[in-house]
């Protein structure tokens, strides 16, 4: 308990034991009312919601009676105070005096209800009160227009504006006092407005107003002889009731006990403190609102997990994930990495215990986010992904971390995972294929060949229906890919060069991630962590910084800016640079997409604070500010110089492709449909992860359409290839079918660069460009929505080829250089190669007998063996003469002269060029 709530209960203590009787206040609700006209006896107002005083429009006179049960004060009781609360609905004219007289003669009020015009009476029945009836029709006034004392009672000026108004005078008090006493009959009030003129009329609500504030109310303060007591209702509020308190609803505090101070329980309900610890105190609104808490309202009650961790930003420095050490070959060039996804335990904000994550060990410790790759373009990288997921028991993960939907298709109660380098331009085999997906002790080793240019790229988890679970969790990492041109350019590198991955998560107050166990729609956490920690600073240099920043959010989009609204330079999109730097105010990126932008601090004073901020609606693009995390992290100016060299003026030639060399144009609609497990799910086309029904042919330009027919934006990527955006077209739907809305529209300067990912807003095509080139082979294209991704918007694409079509497909082919097979490509699309057992005398091959081996006649290099096997050279396996090879060779390159086909003829692209 809060030492504050001890207060008012010690108040009550210290009061005296026997204080005088304390003034009791009452409010007293009419018990009878009416209204009366002048012109006519017979008509009468008892039961309508309102009635008048003053004279109206014709010049008839109206007057109003109404009468109070004081049955309820003690007789002996002194009264103090009378105020009569009329509320005051219509008015007419001007402002007019209205005076209260007391009515000497009972009266009754009856049923007529002059429901239209309620001014003009209706006919009066039996127990009408009228102008010239007490009671109609069996007693008359003794003056018509009521018997009343010659003297007001209280006068009050009733202004135009409609409200309450309050008559109180001493002789109210004594006409009161009469009543109780019993010298005088309780008859009550009548309201006339002698000064009226015509068309001043006033309309009072009566007690069959609709509303129960408006109706006229006595309020009646008075000492009672006998014993009072404070009386305790239920909400906390405080009454001085007679004893023994037959008239507490709630609880009698006792004889003579006051409500001043009030000794009332004041009820208390859950109140959420804004802390890391989320606690949950039951106190008084007001202790709350004191203690900066956020209320949950009177009577509820604090439950477990109920508020929300709070935490403060900018307390921890930004984290910069550590360099991938390969086992052998270097950092930034060729090399082998053995790198083991583990579970292990980081602190992500200091103020929070640290929470269980997954992250990367490439030997030099766990981390979340994963190790930075640094490659360099054409040197191979390759890494042995291995799966080292063990429990807090040390043991393998035979059961998933956290809890597994099992509506969505594929996913298993496994710790199993895939790794996908995202942008990467790989072979299917190292792509991360979702179904390859593996479980502790298993690992797999894939290769990258980084034959693209610059870029920031991200690899992460892709394990069928376990995507948005296992990036939750952190299984996500940076893979920063260098080239000869890019390093030219004198951007800033080093400790000015910073990658920046953005996510959101909620965590319970022992740090726990938290993440619902059944699937929904989509997840966004509220709280931002850059590198793994919650909304960090980072101490800057006052010069430029290259942030490569990745959007590693499960669900959420961000749009980004400075908090005093500075521009950037946009330098970069998904896959490489842009041909010049960019300026904006603000960049949105959605999941899966990366921008590099150039900061400049150099403008600043040293310590100013500059936050980055977000301001994309959760969902998006949903409505303004609604659900909103602002802040994103902080930057701290420090007063060294950094880097001050003037940014380039032009980056890098773009290339881009033709839509007219398109050889298909393929439409897919995004849609959600009902899912009888899941509640929804995703669908492209309405169709399923099985259901493979696009083929590019290697080597050639399609066209993808993606016709948004939801109302969430959709991160839409394509594995394999780079794109270009085309266009974006908006659309209404009209009869089912699509509208479109004007033009379509060229993307912004800061998108017109290559990408992998690509926003689709609701109601939108967006048409992306891309060559499908260099491997054959199943790829996944998916919404990177990671909640949509796993249920189930996420297809797959075949690239397929043919021997001869130009096209190199690996691992298929080797070599492509159209028309069939040549010198150096035969007939397969290998490349010859001694001891494939075909004869290949352009390669320089005397024999070929499939052997390597000495001793047959044909010698390691495929040469001939002097004296060797039988046939002098017959080595060669398969039959055939060398005299038909050497035709079919020259043949070959006959053809190939005459279609002027040269070997370095190459796609261009991204990932070619
Ligand atoms: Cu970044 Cu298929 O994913
Ligand atoms: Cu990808
Ligand atoms: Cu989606």
């Amino acid at each position: 308990m809060r030492p504050s709530v001890l207060l008012p209960l010690l108040a009550v203590a210290l009061a005296p034991a026997a204080a005088a009787a304390q003034p009791i206040t009452v409010t007293l609700r009419a018990n009878r009312d009416a209204g009366i006209m002048g012109e006519d006896g017979t008509l009468a107002n008892g039961a309508g919601t309102g009635f008048h005083a003053g004279v109206n429009n014709n010049g008839d006179e109206r007057r109003a009676l109404v009468r109070f049960p004081v049955g309820s004060i003690p007789t002996g009781s002194t009264v103090t105070s009378v105020r009569l609360r009329l509320y005051m609905s219509r008015a007419n004219g001007n402002a007019v005096d209205i005076e209260l007289h007391r009515i000497n003669t009972p009266w009754s009020e009856g049923p007529a209800d002059p429901t239209q015009g309620e001014g003009q009476g209706a006919p009066a029945s039996a127990g009408d009160v009228t102008w010239t009836h007490a009671v109609y029709d069996t007693s008359l006034w003794g003056t018509p227009g009521g018997d009343v004392a010659a003297v007001a009672s209280a006068t009050q000026t009733i202004g135009t504006a409609t409200q309450s108004y309050t008559w109180t005078s001493a002789t109210m008090v004594s006409d009161v006092q009469a009543w109780v006493d019993g010298s005088a009959g309780n008859e009550g009030w009548m309201l006339i407005a002698p000064g009226a003129a015509t068309a001043d009329a006033r309309r009072f609500e009566s007690r069959e107003s609709a509303q129960s504030a408006r109706r006229p109310a006595l309020i009646v303060t008075f000492t009672s002889p006998n014993p009072t007591g404070a009386c305790c209702a239920n909400d906390g509020s405080c009454t001085v009731v007679s004893a023994p308190g037959t008239d507490c609803t709630g609880s009698y505090q006792g004889d003579d006990t006051d409500c001043a101070p009030n000794p009332c329980p004041q009820p208390k309900g859950a109140c959420c403190l804004p802390d890391a610890a989320a606690t949950c105190e039951l106190v008084t609104g007001q202790q709350c609102a004191i203690d900066g808490g956020a209320y949950g309202g009177d009577f509820t009650d604090c439950a477990d997990a109920m508020c929300p961790v709070v935490l403060e930003p900018f307390v921890d420095p930004l984290p910069i994930p550590p360099i991938a050490q390969p086992v052998s070959g270097e950092s930034g060039g060729a090399a082998e990495y053995e790198i083991a996804a583990v579970e292990f335990e980081q602190t992500l904000h200091s103020a929070l215990p640290p929470s269980r994550v997954w992250g990367w060990d490439d030997g030099s410790g766990p981390v979340y986010p994963g190790p930075t790759i640094v490659a360099r373009r054409d040197q191979t990288v390759r890494v042995t992904w291995k799966n080292d997921i063990r429990g807090p028991d040390g043991v393998p993960r035979t059961h998933h971390y956290l809890p597994v939907d099992s509506c969505l298709h594929g996913a298993e109660d496994a710790a199993k995972t895939v790794v996908h380098l995202h942008g990467g331009h790989v072979a299917a085999g190292s792509d991360g294929y979702p179904e390859d997906a593996y479980p502790p002790g298993q690992e797999l080793v894939y290769e990258y060949p980084n034959g693209q240019q610059a870029a920031t790229l991200w690899y992460h988890d892709h394990s069928l229906g376990l995507t948005r679970l296992n990036v939750y969790l952190g299984l996500a990492g940076t893979y920063v890919l260098h080239d000869d041109e890019e390093e030219a350019l004198d951007l800033p590198e080093g400790e000015h060069d910073i990658p920046l991955v953005i996510q959101d998560r909620s965590f319970a107050s022992d740090g726990t991630l938290q993440y619902p166990a059944m699937w929904m729609e989509h997840f966004f956490g509220n709280a931002i962590l850059v590198n793994g920690r919650v909304w960090p600073y980072l101490e800057v240099d006052r010069g430029k910084y290259r942030f490569r920043v990745v959007n590693g959010s499960n669900a959420r989009v961000y749009r980004l800016a400075l908090s005093d609204d500075s521009a950037f330079e946009v330098i970069a999109t998904d896959t490489g640079l842009l041909a010049a730097p960019v300026t904006v105010s603000s960049v949105l990126l959605g999941p899966g997409e990366r921008v590099e932008v150039v900061i400049d601090f150099a403008g600043y004073d040293p310590a100013t604070r500059v936050r980055l901020v977000n301001s994309a609606p959760a969902p998006f693009p949903g409505s303004p500010g609604e659900g909103v995390v602002p802040n994103v992290m902080q930057f701290r100016v420090g007063d060294q110089a950094g880097h001050t060299d003037a940014l380039p003026g032009a980056l890098r030639e773009v290339s881009s492709l033709d839509p007219d060399d398109a050889a298909a144009e393929r439409d897919f609609e995004l849609a959600r449909v009902e899912d009888d497990c899941g509640g929804a799910r995703w669908l492209i086309n309405g169709k399923e992860w099985h259901d493979i029904t696009e083929k590019p042919q290697l080597g050639t330009v399609e066209i993808w359409r993606f016709v948004n027919r939801s109302g969430f934006t959709h991160p839409m990527h394509m594995h394999l290839v780079s794109f270009r955006i085309l266009d974006r077209q908006e659309f209404a739907v009209l009869d089912g079918e699509i509208q479109p809305l004007g033009d379509p529209v060229a993307p912004p300067p800061e998108e017109d660069g290559w990408k992998d990912t690509v926003l689709v807003g609701p109601n939108q095509i967006v048409r992306v460009v891309a060559r499908f080139e260099d491997f054959a082979g199943r790829f996944a294209y998916h919404c990177h929505t990671l909640e949509h991704e796993d249920h189930e918007m996420m297809r797959q694409f075949e690239t397929v080829t043919t021997c001869g079509d130009g096209a190199v497909g690996r691992p298929v082919e080797d070599c492509d250089e159209g028309g069939g097979e040549s010198a150096t490509c035969d007939e397969d699309c290998t490349v010859p190669t001694c001891g494939d057992g075909t004869l290949n005398e352009s390669a320089g091959e005397q024999c070929d007998d499939g052997k390597q081996e000495d001793g047959d006649g044909c010698s390691a290099d495929c040469k001939d063996e002097p004296g060797g096997g039988d046939d002098g050279c017959g080595c060669r396996a398969g039959g055939g003469s060398r005299a038909a090879v050497w035709l079919a060779f020259l043949v070959l390159v006959a053809i190939r002269r005459r279609r002027g086909v040269s070997s370095a003829a190459r796609p261009g692209g991204p990932a070619g060029s």
